[in-house]
């Protein structure tokens, strides 16, 4: 695997690769992978001849109280990992690479942006969607593979890639589980192990709600109910948010109609923690 920091040396890597006519499948991450990345690599290889990974910290997605300093940098491992899935290349710029001094241009998601994850991290999706821009640009890339469990960030990406014409198909990756049922992220190496017991409380919260959709019950309040059961029986989650939205417009419907998914967020402790699940 071939890895590349500066933009202009990308940029002739991806000219060369197409003067080839070979199809490029991108994934975007900021490190710290999982075996959730790696899943998201392996979609992207099923489908292309070339993939690459880039690997950013978007220090302008986070809020100035977040975790930007402390969020896990984990190069050296993050390559081994790479490397054992045959990817071509890994792109890790600098953040002055990606942020030249004088840059002020920043894509907006609209209304879809401010609620649930957008309305208690105010920025964060003009941060991911003007990072994402300006990776697309770099890459240029004939698909680009982003994991379900951040469901309204992808939500959004496949709403910018169409209104903004990029000729690139954006592709879902199912999100991967432990055993128990909690989604990969990164931030679960937060967890100290007692939280990391509890935080199955997302998950668990998300089959309540489930259940009450597929024994037919069709009422948003219903199903918000049994989430906030199952959630009470972890005093230590203090949830954000725990309700369904429409898969087509990401806002609340009621009653439930599908295509719909069940969303979820909170804090265990001082880590965040968010999950999903299609019903
Ligand atoms: O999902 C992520 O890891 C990030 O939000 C992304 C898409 C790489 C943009 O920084």
């Amino acid at each position: 695997m071939k890895t590349i920091i500066h933009p202009d040396e990308l940029r002739s890597a991806v000219r060369e690769i197409r003067s080839q006519k070979k199809i490029i499948g991108f994934v975007p991450t900021m490190g710290a992978l999982h075996e959730g990345h790696l899943s998201l690599v392996r979609n992207a290889r099923r489908e292309t001849d070339i993939v690459i990974v880039s690997i950013f910290v978007n220090p302008t997605q986070f809020g100035p109280h977040e975790d930007y300093r402390i969020y896990p940098r984990t190069l050296e491992e993050d390559t081994v990992l790479l490397n054992r899935e045959f990817t071509d290349l890994a792109f890790v710029p600098r953040v002055e690479d990606i942020y030249p001094q004088g840059y002020t241009t920043t894509v907006q998601p609209g209304p879809a942006g401010d609620t649930f994850e957008g309305k208690i991290r105010p920025g964060h999706f003009a941060g991911v969607l003007s990072v994402v821009v300006k990776l697309f640009n770099l890459v240029q890339p004939d698909l680009a593979v982003f994991g379900q469990k951040d469901a309204q960030q992808l939500f959004l990406i496949r709403r910018m890639t169409e209104d903004l014409d990029f000729p690139i198909r954006i592709v879902e990756s199912e999100t991967v589980r432990e055993d128990d049922g909690l989604a990969l992220s990164s931030r679960n190496r937060y967890l100290k192990v007692e939280e990391r017991k509890k935080a199955v409380v997302l998950y668990r919260a998300l089959c309540a709600g489930k259940r009450v959709i597929e024994s037919g019950h069709r009422s948003l309040s219903d199903t918000q109910n049994a989430m906030l059961e199952a959630i009470a029986k972890v005093p230590e989650f203090s949830p954000d948010y725990a309700t369904a939205v429409s898969d087509d417009t990401f806002t609340e419907e009621d009653p439930i109609a599908p295509p719909a998914r069940l969303i979820i967020a909170g804090r265990l402790g001082s880590v965040r923690l968010i999950d999903n699940m299609k019903v």
